[in-house]
């Protein structure tokens, strides 16, 4: 476990292990580096000077024991041009210096990496970020490779420094705040890269169930096929009748809030592996599927954050676990099938089961009357075609709400896109032989997605996240994201006004 603290104590007097500091590629040196280079006789100028030091953005270089400071190391971090220098490249250069620091034997690691002027970040998203940064530097994938893991990086301590006392106390909340979201974040990556043999809906259920034995503020209640049929979920059972999995429904509470306080509801899309069904998906890159329960772990990671911050906010996760196979009692293209909500539902493509089994849990989110009602899925490709891997889509009938989860992943740094859900997507949706079906042609497949959601949420303010593009990454680096749980605990820190202590 590291630790983590804030300083403003002089640089040069840090006694630490590896001191990281940012250089720019075209400027002078800044505050931090300039300080350093006055108590070290110059040694940075002259080696800026010689071209003997790393200026491009994300390159760095471990300068040892530099006489004059303290710290053992010094770790020249290169910022690239002055100009270009925004947050992102703040977070970039932050990640390097974890990076370069790890590869060393430093226990200790001080941050004097400033983020740009013309892009402010307040102490309390820098303490955030940072915790944030090095949950993932930190982050190993659980692989199931049989040789030796490597050993247990050093790294104990990562003191933010150079802050101004003032700012102390907000980038301190901000430290714990991150440290949290970070821990939430590995619990989603860590779930969404179990191979789907491992990860199955009894498994999600499991997980559920230790979550709320170690965080008694967490309720806990697991539905199992018995129950959800007596709930009438057709449609969920529908997808999952083509598979040997049974599926399990899980509800999660926390209450942190007033007695009285309407809850925030999460509604998570938990699909431990997505064949497509009998409209069976093609095999390049199929092994991703199991990935499409990155929504069910987003809630029980965003649960995990908000027991473990202590959230002052009444909150309700709904996760509905499905496996969607096409076994020989699966649904056919055309079968019609009836929502718990009691809408008809013609299934002209099995590969279209992420809103049919969260029609069913949008449904059983009413009972809780929630203040939001959010769903987070990922629901289509179609969204990856019009937002690439950088937003999450966001939908809903809420502009306001829309707007406040924007904001948030701004805020966090893990952003989302709203997209127009206006009435005419939902007429895609017309069937002849029931009230509705649960594709609407290819065009604005993410949006006619949502509009098949929103025909189960009226009267509800409801938003819906679709994280097909942002989730995960494939190729050589595959492997799970942790979003959006940055964007979904910002959301819920800032109604519970926690973000000002
Ligand atoms: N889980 C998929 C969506 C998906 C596909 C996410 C690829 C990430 C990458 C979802 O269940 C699905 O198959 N959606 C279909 C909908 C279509 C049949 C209307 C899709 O996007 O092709
Ligand atoms: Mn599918
Ligand atoms: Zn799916």
């Amino acid at each position: 476990m590291v630790q983590f603290d804030t300083s403003d104590q002089r640089l040069a007097a840090l006694v630490t292990d590896c001191l990281a500091v940012g250089l720019f590629e075209d400027d002078g040196l800044t505050d931090a580096a300039q300080t350093i280079d006055a108590a070290a006789g110059g040694l940075l100028r002259k080696l800026k000077g010689a071209g003997d030091l790393p200026a491009r953005a994300g390159e760095t270089q471990m300068l040892l024991a530099p006489a004059g400071i303290k710290a053992r190391r010094l770790l020249v971090v290169g910022l690239g041009k002055r100009a270009d220098f925004r947050e992102r490249g703040w977070r970039r250069a932050v990640s390097a210096a974890l990076g370069a620091c790890l590869k060393t034997r430093s226990a200790r690691l001080a941050l004097a990496i400033d983020p740009p002027q013309t892009d402010p970040v307040d102490a309390y998203y820098r303490g955030r970020a940072i915790a944030d940064l090095t949950g993932a530097a930190l982050y190993r994938v659980n692989d199931f490779k049989t040789a030796r893991k490597p050993p247990r990086p050093a790294l104990q301590r990562v003191t933010l420094s150079g802050m101004a006392a003032d700012e102390r106390r907000a980038a301190g909340r901000g430290l714990d705040h991150g440290q949290a979201i970070a821990a939430g974040q590995t619990l989603l990556r860590d779930l969404g890269n179990l191979p789907g043999n491992v990860c199955t809906p009894r498994y999600l259920a499991r997980q559920a169930m230790d979550l709320a034995r170690e965080n008694r503020a967490l309720k806990v209640r697991v539905l199992d096929e018995p129950a959800i049929k007596r709930l009438k979920m057709g449609c969920l059972l529908s997808v999952s009748r083509g598979s040997d999995e049974p599926p399990r429904f899980i509800v999660l509470e926390y209450r942190g809030g007033a007695r009285n306080a309407k809850p925030v509801a999460l509604v998570g899309k938990g699909v431990t592996f997505d064949t497509g069904g009998i409209s069976l998906k093609d095999p390049g890159a199929m092994d991703e599927m199991k990935y499409d329960m990155c929504g069910a772990g987003s809630v029980l990671a965003t649960m995990l954050v908000a027991a473990l911050l202590k959230l002052r906010i009444n909150l309700v996760g709904l996760v509905a676990a499905v496996e969607n196979m096409p076994g020989s009692r699966a649904t056919k293209p055309g079968d019609v099938v009836t929502s718990a909500a009691g809408k008809s539902v013609e299934i002209l493509n099995t590969d279209a089961e992420g809103r049919l089994i969260l029609c069913d849990a949008l449904h059983y989110a009413r009972r809780f009357e929630p203040d939001a009602l959010i769903d987070v899925a990922t629901l289509t490709g179609a969204c990856v075609v019009a937002l690439g891997h950088h937003h999450t889509g966001i939908m809903g009938n809420d502009e306001a709400l829309a707007r406040e989860l924007v904001q948030a992943g701004a805020r966090a740094s893990d952003r989302g896109w709203h997209l127009p859900l206006t009435e005419e997507y939902a007429e895609q949706l017309r069937s002849n032989f029931a009230d509705l079906a649960n594709v609407g042609g290819r065009d604005g497949g993410a949006i006619t997605a949502a509009a098949f959601l929103g025909r189960f949420t009226t009267g509800m303010k409801w938003a819906h996240l679709d994280i097909a593009g942002t989730a995960w990454t494939s190729g050589q680096q595959k492997g799970g994201t942790g979003r959006p749980v940055p964007l979904l605990a910002d959301f819920l820190i800032h109604r519970a006004g926690a973000h000002k202590g």
